[in-house]
């Protein structure tokens, strides 16, 4: 039995419709009941519900085998993970974000950028010719640039829907984001059967990018 994790966020749905495409019957889960943990035998599966950004340790650490998390959740957090493919589904990009009228910041300026994505932003910012004053948020972003706590965001933008419903625009695209399957290296061995089935049944499934 695999024992995957899915993340809770954003990405479960995508995850969650990528398996049952690939031949997985969740149809018996309660995935909106309080338990965190479903085995269901007849899969082959073990599932794991956790926070997008707890589910890398869990399968670095080798408590989860596998999970699906969003590269934009990897990018953030240390830990050596395989990544044997993507899902071609839940796309979305991590864009540079301002108000309406704002444009990217002028060689040698200085300003400040709200983010749930520290580390990325800081990778970004260090390849371009202004700086800027990273401050961490978990959530809420839009609001920063709106209430003056922030000039720039870097954050998720999908349909555009949320930038649309805030008078915010997308200055520059900074990261494709898609949704990845991450695999424990131990397990990779271990399970080497049952996860070359999971990943040939996605592929064939045409859910993998
Ligand atoms: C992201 C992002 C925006 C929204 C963009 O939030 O912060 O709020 O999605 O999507 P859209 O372009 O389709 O409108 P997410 O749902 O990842 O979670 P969060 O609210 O916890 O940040």
């Amino acid at each position: 039995m695999i024992r995957l994790a899915l993340p809770k966020g954003r990405t479960f749905e995508v995850a969650r419709r990528a398996l049952e495409r690939a031949g997985f019957d969740l149809g018996g889960v309660d995935f909106d009941g309080r338990s965190l943990r479903h085995r269901i035998p007849e899969a082959g599966l073990e599932l794991l519900l956790l926070k997008d950004r707890d589910l890398p340790l869990y399968v670095e650490r080798g408590v989860a085998d596998c999970g699906v998390v969003g590269r934009d959740v990897l990018d953030e957090v240390d830990g050596d993970l395989l990544v044997p493919l993507e899902l071609a589904g839940g796309r979305c990009r991590l864009s540079l974000i301002g108000r309406a009228g704002a444009a990217t910041p002028r060689a040698g300026g200085q300003v400040r950028l709200a983010t749930k994505y520290p580390r990325t932003a800081e990778r970004f910012l260090a390849g371009q010719p202004w700086s800027a004053e990273v401050l961490e948020l978990s959530g809420s972003i839009e609001l920063a640039p709106l209430l003056g706590l922030s000039e720039l965001i870097l954050d998720i933008v999908q349909t555009g829907a949320t930038l649309e419903a805030h008078g915010l625009v997308e200055l520059a695209v900074v990261r494709e984001i898609a949704p990845c399957l991450v695999v424990h290296r131990a397990a990779w061995q271990t399970l080497r059967a049952e996860l070359g089935e999971l990943i040939a049944r996605l592929e064939g499934a045409g859910v993998a990018a």
